[in-house]
């Protein structure tokens, strides 16, 4: 047959280019080649060269009706069909007598018993990754005129058969990545404490306007003091979310570089600035479909408060050195423990951002205000962070510990406490557990001789009682019996004493 090289060169090429689908590749530049060689079966095998087999990773007719990817050997097997010898490029080989075992191979591969071969070595700037194999039935189909033809297709096969594996290998890596996303999604709920105690008692209120909020994609803003539960409740919004599917993308505001805020918050192009070596998303683009919660919002500085404000405004952002608006479809949860009116009379937090975050405010009690939480969160922590530093028995409590911690106030919250606990439990060495909350006298605010004198939160008698113990105590410098005793300083009986410390968890003695 008579033929323009060139036109050959380019049809096919267009053929085995036009798809990253290798199978579909394959099958259009079959129905073109068999125009111009005898061909009953074309197979493209990849080369695995740590076990040095090859795999079919496409052939046509197509291998799907048999289920699985042949694999075979590169080297030591009988069959000169599949034996790659030398180094040459392409090589014409026929089988005329195939052992029972290829016999039964060609059958499944719908070929005769004599059939006529051709291979195609496919290398990669000198690396072999596999070859091209033709196959026809009947002997001596193929001639030298032929092999040159077929070797003009041996770099857009190669090329083709690169670029395909290396699409798979991408949307591999995606599908992996998507995986861990989802398990790294749960384990965060997991550590993040799924749990919430007190939902039923001291935050039922918070957790119903939780549950109302969440649903709906308003902006909500988390209030209330350091340690109360503000980063747990935002997971809970986006848990309760229709997003709950989508991502979580935490941004700490106050603990970014004002030089590096812009880039996190926003992305950068590549070369946007000396150190950009690549494209980076930022924080907000990462949190598409999903949830952005925005921490310690008063941190912010004013700059970029605009620009946030900028976001909330169009939905949109922009890459820093970048020149196109990228859609973002995000719900904005932000929180602080700082007193935002204030900062606006101060000029340091922007009104109209405050108005935007501010649409549905929810402030979390301090711990103080739910004591009745404490207990329940006692426990709570003990069997999570026993599990957590393995501890396989759950130790009891020294009689009036609860109380003991009940008569604390809590300055830190449920962060405090749940740092206290484990203390307690890393120093533990059998027997009941202490929980040794700080003495009262260094509780803020004030003593409790002030508190009863001015409008500040009211002292319980146990506190009071518990700090004027702890004051005599260290009068006496932790004697307790005799003269210049706690209980002679006090006035009461030793025994009396003691009973009064151990229902409020004052440690004596040895325990001290
Ligand atoms: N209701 C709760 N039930 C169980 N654990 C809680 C609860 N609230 C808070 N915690 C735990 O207390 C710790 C502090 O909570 P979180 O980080 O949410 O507080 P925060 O208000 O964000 O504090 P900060 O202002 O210091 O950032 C966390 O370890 C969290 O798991
Ligand atoms: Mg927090």
């Amino acid at each position: 047959m008579k033929m323009d090289i060139n036109a050959f060169f380019r049809q096919a090429t267009i053929r085995i280019c036009s798809t990253l689908d290798i199978q579909t590749a394959m099958e259009r530049s079959f129905q073109f080649i068999k125009d111009f060689l005898p061909v009953n079966r074309m197979s493209l095998d990849l080369l695995d060269p740590d076990r040095n087999v090859l795999h079919m990773v496409a052939s046509v007719p197509s291998m799907k009706a048999f289920g699985q990817i042949i694999a075979l050997p590169e080297e030591g097997r009988d069959d000169r069909a599949f034996h790659w010898a030398s180094n040459e490029k392409i090589r014409i080989d026929n089988l005329t007598d195939p052992e029972p075992s290829t016999l039964r191979l060609l059958k499944r591969l719908g070929l005769s018993s004599q059939v006529s071969l051709i291979f195609m070595r496919l290398e990669i700037e000198g690396n072999r990754i596999g070859q091209l194999v033709l196959a026809a039935n009947g002997v001596d189909r193929f001639t030298e005129e032929h092999a040159r033809l077929l070797q003009l297709l041996n770099e857009p096969f190669a090329i083709a058969m690169s670029n395909a594996l290396k699409h798979q290998e991408v949307l591999k890596l995606q599908d992996m990545l998507a995986d861990d996303n989802r398990y790294l999604q749960r384990q965060l709920q997991e550590i993040s404490g799924a749990e919430i105690i007190g939902a039923d008692f001291g935050l039922k209120s918070i957790m119903d306007m939780v549950r109302q909020v969440a649903p709906i994609d308003s902006p909500v803003l988390l209030l209330g003091e350091t340690g109360v539960g503000k980063e747990v409740l935002a997971n809970a919004i986006h848990q309760l979310s229709q997003r709950r599917e989508g991502p979580m993308i935490t941004v700490n505001c106050g603990a970014i570089p004002d030089t590096l805020l812009d880039s996190e918050l926003f992305g950068h192009e590549k070369g946007a600035f000396t150190g950009a070596v690549s494209q980076k998303r930022g924080r907000f683009e990462r949190a598409h479909t999903g949830t952005i919660f925005l921490d310690e919002i008063g941190e912010l500085p004013l700059q970029a408060q605009v620009r946030l404000l900028r976001v909330l405004q169009n939905r949109e952002i922009e890459r820093v050195g970048g020149t196109q608006a990228i859609p973002v479809d995000i719900r904005i949860i932000s929180a602080t423990h700082k007193n935002l009116e204030e900062m606006i009379t101060g000029g340091q937090f922007r009104e109209d951002l405050w108005f935007r975050l501010n649409v549905f405010p929810i402030m979390i009690p301090p711990l103080r205000q739910r004591k009745e939480d404490i207990p329940a969160l006692v426990h709570h922590f003990i069997e999570r962070k026993a599990r957590e530093i393995k501890i396989k028995e759950r130790p009891r409590l020294v009689p009036g510990v609860i109380d003991r911690l009940i008569a604390y106030n809590w300055p830190g919250n449920i962060r405090e406490l749940e740092n206290m606990v484990e203390r307690a439990l890393i120093q533990h060495r059998g027997g009941d557990l202490l929980i040794d909350s700080p003495s009262p006298s260094s509780r803020t605010p004030g003593s409790p001789a002030e508190s009863t004198s001015n409008a500040g939160p009211m002292w319980s008698l146990d506190e009071v009682t518990g700090d004027h113990i702890q004051k005599a105590l260290k009068l006496a410098k932790g004697k307790i019996n005799g003269p210049a005793g706690a209980a002679e300083l006090l006035k009461i009986h030793p025994n009396t004493l003691r009973k009064k410390m151990d229902r409020l968890a004052i440690a004596y003695g040895k325990k001290r």
